[in-house]
């Protein structure tokens, strides 16, 4: 009961137990560009590969009833990439949005964007608005997207919010816990991520959910990211099925 197996090969059998799965994992989609390069092609084709790869984690993720699933699609940093790269992945945000608005009603997934948005072109800024808007009226599996996200930008917009509600006479620093300093980040009001799933063979966050990852169980890859599957996906939870979560506890 609740077991989801599925045959890789002979030897490979990956358990997962449906009851007990995380209620958040996040994803840093990382890989496009070596996955392309590989291939003899153009980093922009690994973006759209990606994207793809996306599309299908994201389907399988609300299939399997994970409550929340975070990805990582542009950081702070990633504006340092050549100009056309850029554009290409801001293009193929653009269609993906397009594309899930269509498809809102039917799928009834909702989404969310972490970041500071006022950067984006208007086209995009719009759609970005309108998903979040018909995101309201559902209450499926949460997909979150990290765009033009960053870790530390998030917790110095929260401290900057929050000194403001000080000077406003809102809020008090004598009363200022962790949880309640959370409310001031993209996040408020999505639990800590569970598990996050970095692949591509980095051994590090990139700047990705640093106040939230405090507790996370990390999960590492060498397969790219347009490479992974709904099977890696699969591996990464029955592994975090294996793991002893303590909080500093015994
Ligand atoms: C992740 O893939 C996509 C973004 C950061 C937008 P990369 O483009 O970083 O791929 P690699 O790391 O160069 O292979
Ligand atoms: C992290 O990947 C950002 C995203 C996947 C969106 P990067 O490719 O930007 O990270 P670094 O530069 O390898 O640390
Ligand atoms: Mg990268």
């Amino acid at each position: 009961m609740g077991l989801w197996k599925r045959r890789t090969d002979r030897r490979q059998r990956v358990q997962v137990d449906l009851e007990r799965l995380p209620r958040h994992v996040a994803i840093i989609m990382d890989g496009n560009g070596r996955w392309a390069k590989r291939r003899g092609m153009p980093r922009k084709a690994g973006h759209a590969a990606g994207a793809e790869t996306f599309r299908t984690i994201a389907t399988f993720a609300k299939e399997l009833g994970l409550e929340y699933l975070t990805v990582y699609a542009f950081s702070t940093e990633n504006w340092k990439r050549p100009e056309d790269e850029v554009r290409s992945i801001m293009g193929l945000l653009e269609k993906y949005l397009h594309e899930a608005i269509d498809r809102m009603a039917r799928d009834r997934v909702k989404m969310a964007f972490f970041g500071d948005l006022s950067p984006l072109s208007p086209e995009l800024l719009d759609l970005c608005r309108q998903t979040q808007e018909i995101s309201k009226g559902y209450d499926g599996c949460q997909v979150n997207i990290c765009l033009n996200y960053g870790g530390r930008d998030e917790i110095v917009r929260g401290v900057k919010a929050f000194a403001r509600d000080c000077m406003a006479g809102r809020a008090d620093p004598n009363h200022l816990t962790a949880a309640a300093f959370g409310n001031y980040l993209y996040s408020a009001g999505v639990p800590d991520p569970d598990l996050i799933i970095r692949p591509s063979g980095e051994l590090r966050l990139s700047n990705f959910l640093l106040w939230q990852s405090a507790y996370s169980e990390l999960y590492f890859t060498d397969v790219l990211w347009p490479d992974f599957t709904k099977e890696e996906l699969l591996k990464a939870l029955a592994d975090y099925q294996h793991r002893s979560r303590r909080y500093g506890g015994v």
